[in-house]
């Protein structure tokens, strides 16, 4: 089968792929940058740009600016290729900011998650032409935005991505669904999402699935269930151009898929990492003693928290393995080597 071209409002890519905007500093310009040159939709994950000390006093400024710094890297990198876009997690304390300064250094698209991106439209002006996706795990999710987007704005998203649960990082679901995953299966979750998007008259818009994909087979699979393209995270991590530090990567390549657990995330979802050195702690019921900088998350509560999700999720960048947080999805076996990005574009070319 031929993979087709994805399009998204005026954006286009050669193939139906979408890198994921994994945060912290995984989805850098670089993996962006190089997603964009092979073919995809290159995406840098907005969270966690303020470093906790840089950004004691001016988390918001401090973030701003590195954020600016980030995207005008990838335009450079790639040679102001399209289609460039950010993700933001509605989570975030700075959610308005890091929005507007993406609309201000012109990204193509914005994709938005964990949580529901009722206000996304209130900061992006329809002139601008930037696509709209959000992130959602359910047809209900999916109806709440629809009605408000109607509502409020009398906007339509784009194109929606639709997270599974088998899917890497944080987790839309309860954990009663996430251990029996056959009851909301990508397959089912399409059936709501279609049902939806034609209640709203946005019958048409591309509809993209998050998770386990690992190679040009399992796109073509989702193509088959009916999604017009995907969104990869857990396969791009140990790409050369994603930005974490090489120890890191190879944490991930050297995990098993009996590592992977779920635990409760600061953000207030549960989450898929790896049972690295903090997470056995977290498990134990250790509190790691921390001062909270910046409340960089509307939804974490310091007092309460066992560990500072900000720094978990630096540490890695810095191959900090004793302290990371390694998010991860179920096909983590199918990590098996530090690889150039381009190698797994290669296989999408021809029949
Ligand atoms: C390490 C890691 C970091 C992630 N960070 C974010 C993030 O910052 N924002 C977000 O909306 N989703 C994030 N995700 C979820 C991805 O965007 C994507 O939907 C998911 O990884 C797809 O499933 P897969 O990992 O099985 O390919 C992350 C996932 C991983 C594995």
């Amino acid at each position: 089968m031929k993979l087709p071209p994805l399009k998204i409002g005026k954006c286009e890519s050669k193939f139906p792929v979408i890198q994921a905007g994994m945060g912290v500093k995984i989805g850098s310009a670089t993996l962006a940058a190089e997603t964009i040159k092979q073919g995809g939709f290159g995406t840098i994950a907005s969270v966690g740009m303020g470093d906790p000390e840089e950004g004691k006093y001016n988390f918001i400024e401090t973030c701003n600016k590195l954020f600016a710094d980030e995207i005008r890297k990838a335009q450079q990198l790639c040679d102001n290729q399209a289609p460039l876009g950010i993700n933001v997690m509605v989570a975030i304390s700075n959610y308005k900011e890091i929005v507007e300064t993406a609309v201000k250094e012109g990204v193509d698209f914005i994709i938005s998650g964990a949580g529901l991106p009722l206000n996304l439209p209130e900061y992006v002006p329809a002139e601008s032409g930037i696509a709209l996706i959000p992130v959602v795990s359910s047809g209900r999710a999916l109806d709440v935005i629809l009605k408000t987007w109607n509502r409020k704005y009398n906007r339509k998203p784009d194109a929606v991505i639709v997270e599974g649960p088998r899917n890497g990082g944080h987790l839309g679901f309860t954990m009663e669904m996430i251990e029996h995953p056959e009851t909301c299966s990508l397959d089912i979750l399409l059936k709501e999402i279609k049902t939806s998007l034609a209640a709203f008259d946005c019958g048409n818009i591309p509809v993209l699935a998050a998770e386990m994909v690992s190679c040009r087979a399992d796109i073509e699979r989702m193509l088959q269930m009916g999604y017009d393209g995907v969104q990869i995270g857990t396969h791009f991590i140990c790409a050369e151009e994603s930005g974490i530090d090489r120890k890191s990567k190879e944490v991930y390549v050297n995990a098993k898929a009996e590592d992977v657990v779920i635990i409760k995330s600061p953000v207030g979802l549960p989450v898929r990492v790896l049972k690295t050195p903090l997470v056995q702690r977290v498990l134990n019921g250790e509190r790691a003693k921390f001062t909270c900088p910046y409340r960089c998350l509307c939804t974490c509560n310091p007092a309460q928290s066992l560990f500072c999700i900000a720094r978990a999720l630096l540490a890695p960048h810095a191959g900090d393995t004793e302290n990371g947080l390694y998010m991860c999805g179920s096909n983590i076996e199918a990590v098996t080597r530090i690889y150039p990005l381009k190698e797994f574009f290669d296989t999408l070319h021809g029949e």
